[in-house]
């Protein structure tokens, strides 16, 4: 199952790990990248050492490519500067203006994914030296770009910036998924949620379980967590932290239950209620009242696995729905 993106990209499968924030550490691209996908790292916020130190990583585990992901709301210039340095293959930019990032990602040598939530994001993007679009729909995991749903939006991007390959992002969890994201025109599907069940995703063992235990209707879109990230919309579990704000009326940040405190610590410091943080497990408190981000595919992870049986697993089942569509067009009935 080799599209075209993937001979442009040097993978196997369509498959991307998307950058999960803090839980998108090493080992997990590493294994991603290894089992023939593209795994990712997020880099944004962390020193120049630490940046080479991940790369190497990645590196010492496998010889395939890897993206380097940054959130441009923080920032960057440090690790970016590294993560050129260190010639990361692929470099993903998120959350703003990628005008000033490109040449340099250019210069170095690597290829420029902009995640965007809109056919007109998708076109700057394009006009800024973007080389492949991540087009991410509304039922998103993590922060939110846009307001339209994937089916929506990805064969309207597709459309609008041909011949730049585009990405599928949001709401894809299985191979379903991945064969309606190659339905729809996208060259590979990039999925977050569930490779936060990967047992080599970085993340506190309750986090995990929540999104096991969780249905489709159990997340919540809004701009609750605001702290370190102002005015960003994200997708979370619905949690006490949730719960105590809608029975307060949804105040202001300012007016909302609970501001300012302190519900968990790692060893930079303490985490407040409001902060948008990733639960990791080397982060101790109320780990369930913490932003549990998460997509609307989420009730399709239902359990553990080697971030490798995930692959392998998308890409299988997608092969058997696409055999199936493959049935239909030939005028053959579907079993129901
Ligand atoms: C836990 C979590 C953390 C995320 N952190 C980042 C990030 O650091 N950088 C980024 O570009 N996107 C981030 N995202 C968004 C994902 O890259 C991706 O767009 C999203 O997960 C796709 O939707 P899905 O969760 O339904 O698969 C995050 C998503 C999740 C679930």
């Amino acid at each position: 199952m080799r599209t075209a993106l993937c001979e442009r990209l040097g993978i196997d499968f369509p498959v991307i790990q998307a950058p999960i924030g803090g839980a998108s550490g090493p080992e997990l691209a590493a294994a991603v990248s290894g089992a023939g996908g593209l795994g990712s790292i997020s880099l944004t916020g962390h020193r120049a050492d630490a940046v080479r130190e991940r790369i190497e990583v990645v590196r010492r585990r496998t010889d395939r490519p890897f993206v380097a992901n940054f959130i441009l709301s923080y920032a960057i210039e440090e690790a970016f500067a590294a993560a050129l340095a260190a010639r990361a293959p692929i470099v993903s930019l998120f959350w703003g203006d990628p005008r000033p990032w490109a040449p340099r990602v250019h210069d170095a040598g690597a290829l420029l994914m902009v995640t965007v939530g809109s056919v007109e994001e998708a076109g700057s993007a394009v006009a800024a030296g973007a080389d492949v679009i991540v087009a991410q729909g509304w039922e998103a995991g993590g922060h939110v770009r846009g307001s339209v749903a994937t089916l929506a939006l990805v064969p309207a991007v597709v459309d609008a910036v041909a011949p730049v390959p585009v990405i599928a992002a949001g709401g894809i969890a299985d191979g379903r998924g991945l064969a309606a994201a190659l339905a729809l025109g996208a060259g590979a599907a990039w999925i977050g949620t569930r490779f936060v069940a990967a047992a080599e995703a970085g993340v506190h063992p309750l986090y995990r379980e929540a999104v096991l235990a969780a249905a489709a209707a159990d997340t919540h879109y809004s701009r609750l967590y605001d702290g370190t990230w102002p005015d960003a919309p994200g997708r979370v579990l619905r949690n006490t932290t949730v719960a105590a704000w809608e029975a307060a009326g949804c105040p202001a940040p300012g007016a909302r239950p609970g501001e300012g405190e302190v519900v968990a610590r790692d060893a930079e410091g303490p985490i407040h209620r409001y902060d948008a943080v990733t639960p990791r497990p080397d982060i101790v408190g109320d780990i369930e009242a913490m932003s549990l981000w998460a997509g609307q595919g989420v009730g399709l992870v239902r359990r553990q696995q080697p971030a490798a049986a995930i692959v392998a697993e998308l890409v299988a089942e997608a092969r058997a729905a696409m055999l199936l569509g493959g049935r239909l067009a030939g005028g053959s009935s579907a079993p129901v």
